[in-house]
């Protein structure tokens, strides 16, 4: 659904310099995705420096990228406060709301998100958008059974969902909680953005969205050949 190759010297630099906002004895929530990876990584070199962190990761592929690199992982469930969690994202508009999930692990990045003191979300320029779900499709996780009400109802609320399929299985993508993907295009961007996420989670059976709204107060954004702290338009 991405290419994971895409922007790669962009993404590379905005996640190591996001390297630098993590301090000696932070509990830090880690996202998932391409660009996270870099950060992991350079994580992992500063650790061996002597920096003293623990990680939360947001995914099995978050978690298992941490051990790699020798990143000490807590566990989400043991946690109710982090002191900074920082992640990808799929879109982000002027006021630093976000569009996350392309990965299938959103439900669990927001957790992971709402629990820090701070959340900033790292990106490469092209996610950059000024209305979200113009360019990537919305993505939320629905239960098994409730597939084809939520496709329904979805339909209801002026939106088109695709079942997500896998790449490398047969049929569709099976989210770390055992659920769907839907990915909701719309022929105009929604304009109530809140509107449409409560909408969304009144739905039963459907279990989270991407849509993240609010939650990042900053954001470091990769140019050619900078990197830029972006802060929400008022
Ligand atoms: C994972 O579910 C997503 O929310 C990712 O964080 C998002 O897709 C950004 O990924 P990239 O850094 O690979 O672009």
């Amino acid at each position: 659904m991405k290419s994971l190759s895409s922007n790669k010297e962009m993404k590379q630099m905005v996640g190591i310099k996001a390297a630098d906002l993590i301090k000696d004895g932070m509990k830090v929530g880690i996202g998932t995705g391409s660009t996270v990876t870099f950060l992991i990584e350079e994580l992992g070199l500063r650790i061996k420096d002597g920096l003293n962190i623990q990680g939360a990761p947001t995914s099995y592929g978050t978690k298992l990228l941490c051990v790699k690199h020798g990143i000490p992982v807590i566990d989400s469930m043991q946690l109710n406060h982090l002191d900074l969690t920082i992640d990808g994202a799929d879109e982000i508009d002027p006021y630093l709301n976000a569009i996350k999930g392309g990965g299938a692990a959103h439900s669990v990045e927001k957790v992971i998100a709402s629990m820090a003191d701070e959340f900033i979300l790292i990106a490469d320029e092209s996610k950059l958008v000024d209305s979200l779900c113009t360019k990537f499709p919305l993505p939320v996780e629905v239960i098994p059974a409730a597939l084809s009400y939520a496709e329904q109802q979805i339909r209801q609320l002026g939106g088109t969902p695709v079942l997500r399929s896998a790449l490398r299985k047969d049929g569709p993508v099976v989210t770390e909680n055992g659920n769907f993907v839907l990915d909701i295009s719309f022929d105009n961007a929604p304009k109530d953005l809140e509107l449409l996420n409560n909408k969304l989670l009144n739905i039963p059976g459907l279990l989270e969205t991407g849509l993240f709204l609010g939650i990042a107060k900053k954001a470091l954004i990769a140019y050619q050949d900078t990197v830029k702290l972006i802060v929400p338009r008022t």
